[in-house]
C-alpha cells in the first residue's frame, strides 16, 4: 500500500473509457444474482492510476444486497485508498447503467473533484448526477460552526 499520489492529474481519454468498460464487463460473470438475475459490473480509475472493479452480490434477505459499487468502494480501500476520477457501470448486456441513488451517494463520498461518470446520457460529472450532495463537507462545516 502506498500513499504516493501523482503530481499530475490522471488524464481521461477514450482509451480510459474503453478500459473501464472492458473491466466492468469482465466483472459481470462474477456477479451473484440468483434473485434479480440482473448482473451489474462496475469499474473505476483511481487518482493514482489504479483501475478497480466490482460486481453485485445479492442476499436471500433482499434488502442486504450489495450493489456492485459497494464492492468497488471496498476494493478502493483494500488496495490503497485514494479518490475515484472516472467510473463506468454496465448491465448484463454491457449497456451503460446509471448507478442507483444510494450508490451515487457512495461514489460521491470517494470522488475526486470533478469525477466523471459514463452514463446513459453521456459523460457527466459527479455533481451533475448528485447535485448539492450531502457529504463529509456538510458534517465538517456543521461541526466547525458548533465547536
Ligand atoms: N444494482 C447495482 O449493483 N448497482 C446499481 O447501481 C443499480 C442496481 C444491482 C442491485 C441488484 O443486485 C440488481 O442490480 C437489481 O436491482
Amino acid at each position: 500500500m502506498s500513499d504516493a499520489r501523482p503530481a499530475e492529474p490522471v488524464e481521461i481519454t477514450d482509451e480510459t473509457w474503453a478500459s473501464l468498460r472492458e473491466a466492468a464487463i469482465a466483472a459481470l460473470p462474477h456477479a451473484y444474482v440468483p434473485y434479480s438475475k440482473f448482473p451489474v459490473g462496475v469499474a473505476a480509475l483511481v487518482d493514482d492510476g489504479r483501475l478497480i472493479w466490482g460486481c453485485n452480490v445479492e442476499n436471500a434477505s433482499y434488502g442486504l444486497t450489495l450493489c456492485a459499487e459497494c464492492a468497488l468502494v471496498s476494493t478502493l480501500h483494500m488496495t490503497g485508498g485514494g479518490k475515484l476520477v472516472a467510473f463506468t457501470c454496465v448491465d448484463g448486456d454491457g449497456n451503460a447503467l446509471m448507478p442507483c441513488g444510494r450508490c451515487r451517494q457512495l461514489l460521491f463520498e470517494h470522488s475526486a473533484e470533478g469525477m466523471l461518470l459514463q452514463t446513459v446520457s453521456g459523460v457527466k460529472t459527479i455533481d451533475e448526477v448528485i447535485p448539492d450532495a450531502f457529504g463529509p463537507r456538510t458534517l465538517a462545516a456543521y461541526r466547525e460552526a458548533h465547536d
